[in-house]
């Protein structure tokens, strides 16, 4: 239970602080009384099917010990449950336990929950506080930003809105129970954060790489922090999306075209992430917009277990049309974040097809 740590998130919304440390559940209502929460609170404990057997009681339990009273509802694992249907079914659940707007709604679970669950806090009688919990460690990526929402049948995170937490808990116990394949997915994001905004993170995740994989509780609180407070950092200098926020979008644009390529659920976000992130660095070398980083990029995420490479039943032409389709492109020119420099990423307009096919055959090869 030693050393919590803070950040604090500015927003024109609101300021909220982000709590990261081990054992943090059992502090939930000193952090809950110190932010002014009083008991009278009525409380609804949102999570997916794999994680509140693993954590709802806990969290309930210290909450009613010290008076709270805590609803909660449960939704099934999958990305299937960010739809308009569950929302209506979690605000009956709010309905029928009386939550009013003094209430407020507890996101346990990954970023499938942080989205719903936030969304619901968002649109529940116009609005009331939510806190997040979060248990992946992509979801320190969702913990700062406010934007919550649901898919619709015709696209991803098609329906919703910005809506800030009042605080996020971040238990860094409960990443020892989450499979491999998803801390690797998540280190993916946290290696964006360096490489977008903050050289020494980088260098500082290549000399802890052994400890953080092996979860040690404090690396990885510091990981994510630091992680956090680039993505604050460019989303409170762009709050409404104008310009900057798009360098977040770092091996977005080659990973999003990949993940539908390839059948949604055969790469992870991250791994897709992963593999595009190397693609963007050897096409920002292609266009001659920074020295060879590559390969240092690729090692990194090798060092988490990330793959970095296309897989060979993945064809160019349909990344370059889901590629063209994306709503970035404009023209028939593709729109890309792409590195300067470790620790400083722009946005270019306007790359034309040739680099981008010389970069895709590039990823495509043995990784040296
Ligand atoms: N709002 C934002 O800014 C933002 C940013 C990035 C991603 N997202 C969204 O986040 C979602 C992906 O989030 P995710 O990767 O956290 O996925 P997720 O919420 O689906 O969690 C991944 C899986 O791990 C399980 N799990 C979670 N925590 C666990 C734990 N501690 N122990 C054991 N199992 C655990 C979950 O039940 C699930 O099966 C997507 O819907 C994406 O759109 C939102
Ligand atoms: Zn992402």
């Amino acid at each position: 239970m030693s050393n919590m740590r803070t950040l604090t998130v500015d927003t024109r919304a609101r300021s909220y602080p982000i709590y990261v440390g081990a054992g943090l559940f059992k502090r939930l209502p000193d952090l809950l009384e110190e932010a002014g929460w009083d008991s009278g609170r009525p409380l609804m404990l949102v999570t997916d099917d794999r994680v509140g057997p693993l954590y709802a009681d806990q969290v309930q339990r210290v909450l009613t010990d010290h008076g709270y009273r805590v609803g909660s509802v449960s939704v099934p694992a999958t990305e299937q449950s960010k739809t308009l249907s569950q929302l209506e079914e979690l605000t009956t659940a709010c309905i029928q336990a009386g939550m009013d707007r003094s209430g407020g709604i507890l996101a346990l679970g990954g970023g499938v929950v942080g989205d719903l669950a936030g969304f619901l806090a968002a649109s529940y009688m116009r609005g009331i506080s939510f806190i997040q919990l979060p248990t992946t460690l992509l979801a320190h990526d969702s913990s700062v930003g406010g934007k919550v929402g649901v898919n619709h049948p015709l696209g991803k995170n098609m329906i919703g809105a910005f809506h800030q937490p009042s605080m996020v808990v971040f238990d860094v116990e409960t990443l020892n129970t989450l499979p491999a394949r998803q801390v690797s997915s998540g280190y993916a994001e946290v290696v964006k954060h360096a490489w977008i905004g903050d050289a020494d993170f980088v260098s500082w995740l290549e000399e802890n790489r052994d400890g953080l994989t092996n979860l040690d509780p404090d690396l990885t609180t510091e990981a994510i922090l630091r992680g956090c407070a680039v993505k604050a950092k460019v989303v409170s200098q762009d709050e409404e999306e104008a310009g900057l926020r798009a360098i977040l979008n770092y091996g977005h644009t080659i990973g999003h075209a990949l993940e539908a390529a390839a059948g949604y659920g055969t790469y992870t976000h991250g791994e897709a992430v992963a593999v595009g992130m190397v693609g963007e660095t050897m096409l920002g070398e292609e266009l001659g917009l920074c020295a060879p980083l590559a390969d240092r990029m690729e090692a990194l995420l090798q060092a988490f277990g990330l793959p970095t490479r296309l897989r060979a039943d993945v064809r160019d032409a349909e990344l370059l049309e889901l590629m063209r389709r994306d709503k970035k492109a404009q023209q028939g020119a593709f729109t890309f974040a792409l590195p300067r420099e470790v620790g400083r990423v722009e946005r270019v307009t306007g790359v034309p097809e040739g680099p981008l096919q010389r970069t895709l055959d590039r990823l495509r090869g043995d990784s040296g």
